[in-house]
């Protein structure tokens, strides 16, 4: 199945796209489940999530989340786990109600079996319907390093250098990243029933271009959305023009 790509002049009317998607959904299917990503990409998207549950258009008080990954150390309250951040961004300002949201547990006494768990409580609630992605610089997909089997599961993962750098950011210096996450796996990812990928800005292009038009290979984990039979990708203009096989019909 064809990836379908999608391009729009700015980051606002790109998350614009994803945020009607995830709206439509529920709006048709109530009690969906949505996959939800962190990151800087999703933030305008979860803002107009925000915006049209005050304005009354959507209503997320059936949903069940799943989130893809959560650091390793870092407990909910902590201001750079994943868990507060969606709080912030978004649970917090809707309905939806805080027993059906899931994110890893960053600070599990055993971290095999809240993997495992993790994983039955996807497939028990019934799979996701709809999964929001970003995409690291190296095309890592939550955190799913290169070389992360195609096959792999919910596990605990090593962070690279380059994914530190790019998430020290969130930090007060580099030394206070986690080296180490839970992720939900390639295969557990690709089996949501549909995946809408966001990248922003000209620093993803590389990492798009190889998701596109690369080989399905493990070096480059987003390659194995070809496999899935409903992706979406969705672009700002300035990410677009750096991708020769879209720059020409921008
Ligand atoms: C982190 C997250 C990914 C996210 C990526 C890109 O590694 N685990 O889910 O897609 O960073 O983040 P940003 O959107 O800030 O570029």
């Amino acid at each position: 199945m064809e990836i379908v790509t999608v391009v729009r002049p700015d980051a606002e009317s790109a998350s614009q796209v994803v945020a009607d998607r995830f709206i439509t959904l529920v709006k048709a299917n109530p009690r969906a489940t949505l996959g939800l990503a962190t990151g800087g990409t999703p933030v305008e998207t979860y803002r107009l999530l925000v915006e049209a549950y005050q304005a009354g258009t959507v209503n997320f008080e059936d949903v069940q989340t799943f989130n893809l990954d959560e650091y390793i150390g870092l407990a909910a309250d902590h201001p750079q786990s994943f868990r507060y951040f969606m709080q912030q961004q978004f649970f917090d300002h809707v309905n939806v109600d805080p027993k059906r949201t899931h994110v890893p547990n960053g600070v599990a006494d055993n971290v095999d079996s809240t993997c495992a768990e993790y994983e039955a409580l996807i497939r028990d609630g019934g799979g996701i319907d709809l999964q929001l992605l970003g995409i690291g610089h190296n095309g890592h997909i939550a955190f799913n390093e290169p070389g992360s089997l195609l096959e792999s599961r919910t596990r605990m993962v090593s962070l690279t250098d380059e994914t530190i750098e790019n998430n020290a950011r969130f930090f007060d210096s580099r030394e206070e990243v986690p080296r180490h996450a839970i992720t939900m796996g390639i295969q557990t990812i690709l089996e949501a029933r549909e995946i809408i990928l966001l990248a922003l800005g000209e620093a993803k292009s590389e990492a798009v271009d190889k998701l596109l038009y690369g080989p399905v290979t493990d070096a480059h984990p987003a390659s194995a959305l070809q496999n899935h039979k409903r992706v979406t990708v969705v672009l700002d203009a300035v990410c677009a023009s750096g991708i020769k096989q879209l720059a020409d019909s921008l």
